[in-house]
């Protein structure tokens, strides 16, 4: 198994290109089952979960090309087994995002429990129960999801949380439905908002997207399109981290403040100056970061998926943070790989109360999930000494070419087997 070694104590400087955002690249790509038409994509990143969507796609029938501006390009014209294995969901959860799109447009669908992960259960009960209110007749049966709907019937449904996927499935089912859809309480992630205009521009009508409440009218079919993937704000938002961590200077390309505003303030508030231009983001720190308190809760506020590298800079701040993690259960696991390299964090439920250290020492670490491990990547970025992270498999999953890309601003990092 892979693993990565950082010698710490280098501040990160100099340019680097933020890619395409795989929580959006994965609900579109799960789009193209909608439509008999090839879309086309623009920025999808390449990275593990993306290939192992393609292997799904393709088993149902899809045909995936690449062109030569690895441009790729889904067509669903030929879609004949509306299945989704085990084997492959069990390796990506958000495999679940091909029920609602297979359901609209197949009537049918058999799709793998996800199960669930390291950072809690994450049950699919909302995808499901919306799907219902649709009308289509859902069964649980030896682990699969079996679906079924002559045609979908629009309905207002309301999600008891704001979920994500489960917002973005309904949202792809209720284009092919019959009649008029509204989701309340919808997600207002801008990777909700990418999807929608995605759909849009095969020809779904859409409005509301990046409110509480979308509004859907079905159509009878989706057409082609092409689309550019947004900018991925949590790789943004990572790197940002990094270099106030390590005490740095970095300009991030190809992305955009705008779509990360609570980060950004977090950052302000630990002291780094952030300038934002119309496609770039740069960062510079004039002294250790103070530390930050911070809460998660859907957008627009404070992203769950920041909280781990969040605590990593905490743990070398300056004073004491409190974090408090409300969106999953269990997402406090780098906290205990970060307490190996000298951190000092008391975790109570679902909060986290971090003193600033002085300094990290390097040691051999684990990753268990992919923000967690990108969390560990910034510990051993600022430690002092050698830092070895195992399982980055983890980091694979969610980050294109890391260990290039930090090498680029001057990281002393490289995959080791
Ligand atoms: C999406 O996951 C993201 N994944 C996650 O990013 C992200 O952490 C999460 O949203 C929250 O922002 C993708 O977009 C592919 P949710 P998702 O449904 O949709 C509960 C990463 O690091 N819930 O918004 O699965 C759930 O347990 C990943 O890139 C139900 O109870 O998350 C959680 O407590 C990690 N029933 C809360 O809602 C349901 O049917 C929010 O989950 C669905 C969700």
């Amino acid at each position: 198994m892979d693993k990565l070694l950082i010698r710490g104590g280098t501040p990160l400087s100099g340019e680097v290109r933020i890619s395409g955002a795989k929580n959006a690249a994965l609900p579109i790509m799960c789009a193209a089952l909608l439509s008999a038409a090839p879309l086309r994509l623009a920025n999808v990143p390449h990275l593990r979960d993306v290939t192992t969507l393609l292997n799904l796609l393709g088993g149902m029938g899809v045909a995936v090309s690449l062109d030569q501006k690895l441009g790729l390009e889904l067509d669903a014209g030929r879609l004949h087994t509306p299945l989704a294995p085990y084997d492959l969901v069990k390796t990506m959860r958000a495999s679940i995002l091909v029920l609602g799109p297979l359901l609209a447009r197949c009537g049918e669908a058999r799709v793998s429990l996800p199960g669930g992960c390291a950072i809690g259960q994450r049950p699919v009960d909302l995808h499901i129960k919306g799907l219902q209110a649709m009308g289509a007749d859902i069964r649980v049966e030896q682990g699969y999801i079996i679906a079924r709907a002559k045609r979908l019937k629009g309905a207002r449904i309301f999600t008891d949380l704001v979920t994500v996927t489960g917002t973005e499935n309904l949202m792809m089912a209720a284009c092919l439905a019959d009649g008029i859809s509204v989701i309340e309480n919808a997600a207002r992630e801008p990777e909700v908002v990418d999807l929608a205009n995605c759909l849009k521009a095969m020809g779904a009508n859409i409005e509301g997207a990046g409110s509480d409440t979308i509004t859907i009218e079905g159509v009878s079919a989706l057409a082609s399109a092409a689309h550019r993937i947004m900018p991925d704000r949590i790789e943004t938002g990572t790197f940002l981290v990094a270099a106030a961590a390590t005490g740095g200077a970095v300009k991030l390309r190809n992305t955009s403040a705008r779509i990360l505003d609570a980060v950004v303030d977090k950052l302000r508030e630990a002291g780094a100056n952030v300038t934002a231009e119309d496609d770039a983001i740069t960062l510079e720190m004039d002294g250790p970061p103070k530390s930050v308190n911070l809460r998660t809760s859907p957008y627009p506020a404070f992203p769950t998926d920041m909280q781990a590298q969040f605590m990593a800079l905490d743990c070398i701040a300056r004073g004491t943070a409190v974090l408090t993690e409300t969106i999953f259960e269990n997402r406090f696991m780098h906290a205990l790989e970060l307490q190996r390299l000298g951190a000092d964090i008391e975790i109570s439920g679902n909060t986290a109360v971090v003193k600033g250290v002085p300094h990290l020492d390097g040691a051999t670490v684990m990753a268990t999930d992919l923000r967690a491990s990108a969390s560990l990547v910034i510990a051993g970025l600022v430690a002092k000494g050698d830092t070895v992270i195992e399982r980055i498999y983890h980091l694979d999953r969610g980050y294109e070419c890391i260990e290039e890309k930090l090498s680029q601003l001057g990281a002393r990092i490289k995959r080791i087997q």
